[in-house]
Order: structure tokens, then C-alpha cells, then sequence
């Protein structure tokens, strides 16, 4: 890339914490390595409007320990046209940004990936910014620890009401169509089961978590759900055991937003330093259209049409970790 020109930063989508660690990463280590900066505000719809400040070391000090994004995002429709697109990329012309670094999730990086196709003389850097954990190609997102911590200090709580009340909790926490923050907090808090969409098997969730655990040993339970459009998530399963179980006294905590917001953990710090750092890393290599992952501890390099297309496995022995460890 013509160092004369600049690399302009994004965050897209949901936010999540440690994207301003991400910010800071890639702002720095582009100063460090002689390269300018400028950051666009609220995603690709302040990329449209033309929302674009010079980014300095000074501008990014003291938010590596702050949630959410200095920069705001947004779900922009506008981008998903080709008349937004083209207004955006006339903006990256006007503002002499050849590299757009966008750090976010799925969508996100569709968005880049649509955008890079047609303007061919720009390149798209995508760091995985998400909660979910969902994206293909690394094996921990921007954000996702956090949120995991969070959802564990709450059903933490949950438990204490639960257990004093002999009450069965079904607690629906975030992912999306994913169940990583499902399964993962469910084995970190010692929850007796959790519903997630890859395991939609004809056999039903419910019915083997209540006839393996709730019946024989224990006065109160805790069921992580994963949040679902299709059938209605937590207040779907309170409803059934009401109506199919009625003996047992239940709750429904949906945990919301608030998983999504706070200080981020040291190890999304670390993580969206090192992908940020990565992401210039790679630009002096002329790196193109590629998000920056980390698997197995190594920063790895995955077309952005590959990260987006591909669904990301869940570990099926996490599942039978959750079952053995919860009798
Ligand atoms: O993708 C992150 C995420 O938090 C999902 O887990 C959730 O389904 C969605 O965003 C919620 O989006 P919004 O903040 O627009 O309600």
C-alpha cells in the first residue's frame, strides 16, 4: 500500500468489547510502521455520509480498558446497495483511503467482502469483532470471552435464587444462530443443561434434560438457552414445562444486552491487540481481502469469502462435557 495514502478504520455491526482495544492496535502499530490513519465513525454508514476523522496515538490512549466502540457502529441498509457502496467508496477516494480495516462480525465482513469484489483498487482487512464467536477461520472472536464472563457472573447470581426457591431457571443468553456463549457459560457456571441450535436433533432438548437430571437428583436447575428466532428461546421451554410439567416452579432470565457491554477481559485485550497489530502486519505483505484470525495460538490469514461462508463447527465434546459433568 502508498504510504501517502490512509488506512481507514470501522466498527460494524453489534459491538463488542475489546473493539476498542482493536482500534487501538491497529492505530498504533500503523503509526509505528509509518502508515496514516483515519477512523470512520458509525460503521459503513458514516463511511457513506462521509464521517471520517485523522486518527492519531494520542486519540486512541486510555480505551484498551473501555466496552463498546469509540468510533460507534451501525447496521447500515444503505451499504448493502450498490448505490451506497459506490457513494462509500467516492468517500475513500475524496479522503485518500486505499485500506479499509473493518472490524465486526458476519454481516460485517459480507459487506467488505461484496465491496472489495466491485472496487478492485481498494483493500479490505477484516478483524472478527463479535459476541457470537461464530465467524469461520479463528477460533475466538473479538468480544466473545467477555461476554462469556458476564453471562457466568449472572447465572453465578441466578443460581443463588434458584437454588433457594427450588426453581428451575431457563436462561436465554446471546450467539445469534450460534451456541457458543450457550454451551461454553452452561459448562463454566455448572448448569445442568443448555439448548443450542446445532444440536437439533429430533431428540428433544427439554424432554432429555428433564427426564436425566432435574427428576432424579436436584430441587433446582439452571437450563442455558440460546437465543432463537424460530421457536421463542427461554420463554418457549418455561412455557412447555408449565404446560408438560407442571409440578416444578419456573423462570425465564433473558440476560439481553448487557452481555454485550463492559470492561473488556484481559484475554479479548490481548486478542484484539494481536489481530490489530496483525492486520497491518499483513498489509506490508500486500495482504488483500483476508480477515486475520488466531488458531491453535498462531495468527493465521482466511479469505474474507471463506471466514463468511463457511459455518463454524461447535466442538461436540463440549456437549457431552456439559451432559457427563451435570448429573
Ligand atoms: O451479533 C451480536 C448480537 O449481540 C447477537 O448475539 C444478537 O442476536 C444481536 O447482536 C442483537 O442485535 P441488536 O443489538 O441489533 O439488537
Amino acid at each position: 500500500m502508498n504510504k501517502e495514502n490512509y488506512i481507514g478504520i470501522l466498527t460494524s455491526g453489534g459491538d463488542a468489547s475489546g473493539m476498542n482495544a482493536a482500534i487501538r492496535a491497529v492505530t498504533r502499530s500503523a503509526i509505528y510502521n509509518g502508515f496514516k490513519v483515519k477512523g470512520i465513525y458509525r460503521g459503513y454508514e458514516g463511511l457513506i455520509a462521509g464521517e471520517v476523522k485523522e486518527l492519531t496515538t494520542e486519540d486512541v490512549s486510555n480505551i484498551i480498558q473501555r466496552g463498546g466502540t469509540i468510533l460507534k457502529t451501525a447496521r447500515s441498509k444503505e451499504f448493502t446497495t450498490e448505490e451506497g457502496r459506490r457513494k462509500a467508496y467516492e468517500v475513500m477516494k475524496k479522503e485518500h483511503i486505499e485500506t479499509l480495516i473493518i472490524i465486526g462480525g458476519d454481516g460485517s465482513l459480507t459487506g467488505a467482502r461484496t465491496f472489495a469484489e466491485e472496487y478492485e483498487d481498494i483493500t479490505c482487512i477484516g478483524l472478527p469483532g463479535t459476541i457470537d464467536n461464530d465467524l469461520w477461520g479463528t477460533d475466538m472472536t473479538i468480544g466473545y470471552d467477555t461476554a462469556l464472563n458476564t453471562i457466568v457472573e449472572c447465572v453465578d447470581k441466578i443460581r443463588d435464587t434458584a437454588t433457594s426457591h427450588e426453581r428451575i431457571f431457563f436462561v436465554e443468553v446471546m450467539g445469534r444462530d450460534a451456541g457458543f456463549l450457550a454451551q461454553n457459560s452452561a459448562i463454566a457456571s455448572g448448569a445442568e443443561a443448555a439448548i443450542i441450535p446445532e444440536d437439533q436433533t429430533d431428540v428433544d432438548q427439554l424432554e432429555t434434560f428433564i427426564s436425566r437430571g432435574f427428576r432424579k437428583t436436584k430441587n433446582s436447575s439452571i437450563v442455558i438457552v440460546s437465543e432463537s428466532p424460530k421457536d421463542g428461546g427461554a420463554m418457549h421451554y418455561a412455557e412447555r414445562v408449565r404446560k408438560e410439567y407442571p409440578q416444578y416452579d419456573v423462570r425465564v432470565s433473558i440476560l439481553g444486552h448487557l452481555q454485550r457491554g463492559g470492561s473488556p477481559s484481559a484475554g479479548d485485550r490481548i486478542l484484539a491487540s494481536r489481530l490489530g497489530e496483525a492486520a497491518i502486519q499483513a498489509l506490508l505483505e500486500d495482504q488483500r481481502n483476508i480477515m486475520i484470525g488466531i488458531r491453535n495460538d498462531e495468527i493465521v490469514y482466511v479469505p474474507i469469502s471463506e471466514a463468511i461462508k463457511k459455518d463454524k463447527p461447535i466442538n461436540k465434546d463440549l456437549i457431552r462435557v456439559l451432559n457427563e459433568l451435570s448429573i
